[in-house]
């Protein structure tokens, strides 16, 4: 591993908001006195009422999370409205779309109008504040026009990620109770169609209860239209007005849902709420990216994930800089196209997931170097660890050794970056996410919840609460309490192990828990064993990750078939097929082993610790197998795992 520290570069020091002199004492004020800290730091928003109270907010006993609580905004006149008057004709969104012929810039004036065009196509079809909205949208504008929307009128917005199935959003859309879907006829990605309205079809004959389907047209495919049902955007927006004042909301009225993978069962509807998640949204945006006004901004996420909801759209809007949204895939039209948009766009702060450094690194430098990526400035990493070799081609190859790296370490839960440097701040070591942001407390703990001193290593908790924190589960507050404050009482349990080193910095090591990280998107081994289980053919299944060269981690699949049926490769490639069928492309299993009996304990538990361990390759540290009901299945699995590739 490179031992190498990177300091801040002079170029970056001079114009950044803090150096580490500023940083440091900047954290001390905001852990000592948060209220006082956070009090200021709220004010970078307009707020309709201000607030009085600033942090109100209990870990145990009965978790309750408050900030400014008797504020009043709205989000969107917060992301538009207030820079029109100075930033009228500056262009919010850049749209590059999955053609590369295809790109266009709206202004925040015209974001103006098109969000309020669309928050009155909502009202005209009865959405009202607190109402549930799933959007299941591509990466165009319209995706962060509804979102904006939703926001506009006081309702809540659900997103569910394109990629997922038909069944993975009709569990959604039914967990909310939406009774209405946004959607496109269909989405475009890397020159394919992906067939969304025909996917909303194939959900809601599952699931009752949505009265309206409203229909963006993308690319004017073929798709079949449910009378009294199913609208065209277009059209409902011709009849509406391009004006809808903003509803006033309190701080802590809901302001979106966004369903993530857990270690048990089903995904859980994170929620988050107006005025916190903003403030720090936008705080995070302007410091950890060392946002400037004039800076052209991209981050390559999808808006069906947390990355695409605070650092596409709110944290940047509501800082009034320009955004770059993009619809494509890293390698088409070939694998430069990361680094073609930038000097097409001429993008200052760039900000990706290791999984598209490491192919992108894979397809050789020429891609890279035939541009000239003179504008990029910072460079960003989020969604899984990053290995030091990815780090350090990121930073040579791709930044030319000028631009610092932020990696960033956070959650759907954190609703903004928790563990990062700071471009003007923070000496970069590869693969570290170094320090915590301000206000944020990380800490270590042993298995027990005994804290660790020092440099050491254990689990990654956060002692006290910040104002992007996730305020409960949908619709569960017993889980949300279960998920994350039960392991320690009184700490937000985040499921990463983590290393501090002797500087303080910090190491997310991965998940503790069973949520594996395939390509950056979280995934629940229970769910996918769940889809497996659901086969015909299929009687038991345990589904762990194992180490994947590009994906970080790959889904490796232990599956126990029915009697007398026949363990083919033709059946594991059906399996293959039916999980992603079943959830969506990103869940479909890499490794499958027919696995007659599995390792379990006389209670009938199954030991993922040994299945792991197999999965990985590494025979020689099963550790204690004493408590196996038949230590003979293990022979049998590790006898089995030499053959797969
Ligand atoms: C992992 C994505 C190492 C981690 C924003 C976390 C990371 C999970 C990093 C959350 C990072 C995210 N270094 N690991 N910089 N960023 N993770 O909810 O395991 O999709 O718990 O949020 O991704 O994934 P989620």
């Amino acid at each position: 591993m490179s031992g190498e520290v990177f300091p801040v570069p002079a170029s970056v020091a001079e114009a950044a908001y803090v150096d580490d002199a500023a940083y440091r004492a900047m954290y001390q004020r905001s852990v000592e006195d948060p209220d006082g800290f956070w009090g200021e730091h709220g004010k970078r928003l307009d707020w309709i009422k201000p607030y009085t109270k600033v942090k109100d907010t209990r870990y145990a006993p009965d978790v309750s999370i408050k900030w400014f609580e008797d504020g009043t905004l709205n989000v969107s006149a917060n992301c538009i409205d207030r820079h029109l008057a100075t930033r009228g004709d500056k262009t919010a969104i850049i749209f590059e779309g999955d053609d590369p012929n295809d790109s266009r810039h709206i202004t925040y004036r015209e974001l103006h109008a098109e969000v309020c065009r669309f928050a009155n196509v909502l009202k005209a079809h009865g959405v009202k504040k607190g109402d549930r909205v799933t959007i299941y949208l591509p990466m165009i504008p319209e995706a962060a026009y509804a979102m904006l929307a939703c926001t506009r009128v006081g309702a809540i917005h659900s997103i569910v990620f394109a990629g997922f199935s038909p069944d993975s959003l009709a569990g959604r859309i039914e967990d909310c109770a939406s009774k209405i879907v946004l959607t496109a006829d269909e989405g475009l990605r890397g020159g394919r169609k992906v067939a969304l309205k025909a996917n909303v079809d194939a959900a809601l004959a599952k699931i009752g209860g949505v009265e309206t389907v409203v229909v963006v047209k993308r690319t004017g495919g073929a798709i079949a239209m449910t009378e009294g049902r199913d609208v065209w955007y277009h059209e409902e927006a011709a009849k509406v007005p391009a004006d809808c004042p903003p509803e006033e909301m309190n701080a802590e009225d809901p302001l979106f849902i966004l369903y993530t993978s857990g270690s048990t069962g089903k995904p859980k509807g994170v929620l988050h709420t107006t005025g916190g998640y903003l403030v720090y949204a936008s705080m995070t945006h302007q410091y950890v990216f060392d946002y400037h006004d004039g800076d052209v901004y991209w981050c390559t996420a999808d808006v069906g994930w947390v990355t695409g909801h605070s650092y596409i759209v709110y944290g940047p809007l509501a800082n009034g800089a320009t955004t770059l949204m993009f619809e494509g895939v890293p390698t088409w039209p070939d694998a430069g196209r990361f680094w073609q948009v930038v000097d097409k766009h001429k993008v200052n702060i760039f900000y990706t997931a290791p999984t598209a450094i490491r192919s992108l690194m894979g397809a050789g430098n020429d891609h890279v170097t035939k541009t000239s990526r003179a504008s990029l400035r910072i460079l960003g990493s989020v969604g899984e660890p990053i290995n030091p070799e990815a780090w350090l081609w990121y930073h040579n190859v791709v930044g030319q050794q000028r631009c610092p790296i932020v990696d960033t370490w956070w959650q759907t839960e954190t609703g903004g970056i928790l563990i990062t440097p700071l471009p003007g701040a923070t000496a970069l070591k590869p693969g570290s996410a170094t320090r915590p942001f301000f206000g944020v407390q990380p800490a270590v703990v042993d298995a027990e919840g005994k804290f660790l001193e020092g440099a050491t290593e254990g689990n990654l908790v956060i002692t006290d609460s910040w104002p992007g924190q996730m305020r409960t589960i949908y619709g569960d507050h017993e889980r949300f309490e279960q998920t994350y404050f039960s392991t320690y009482k009184g700490l937000y349990f985040t499921g990463d192990g983590c290393r501090r080193d002797e500087d303080g910095y910090y190491w997310i090591t991965g998940r503790v828990d069973d949520v594996i990280n395939v390509s950056g998107h979280r995934m629940g081994t229970a769910e996918v064993e769940s889809a497996l289980v659901a086969h015909p053919k299929v009687s038991e299944a345990a589904v762990v990750g194992y180490p994947h060269d590009i994906k970080g981690q790959g889904i490796y699949c232990y599956v126990t078939l029915m009697a007398g049926e026949e363990p083919t490769e033709a059946l594991k490639k059906e399996l293959k097929d039916w999980v992603r069928r079943e959830i969506g492309p990103i869940a479909t299993p890499d490794l499958i082993q027919f696995a007659p009996g599995l390792p379990k304990t006389r209670s009938g538990k199954i030991m993922r610790r040994i299945l792991r361990k197999i999965a990985e390759n590494e025979f020689g540290s099963l550790g204690d197998t004493s408590t196996l009901a038949d230590p003979a299945v293990v022979t049998d699995l590790i006898d089995n795992r030499q053959n797969l590739k």
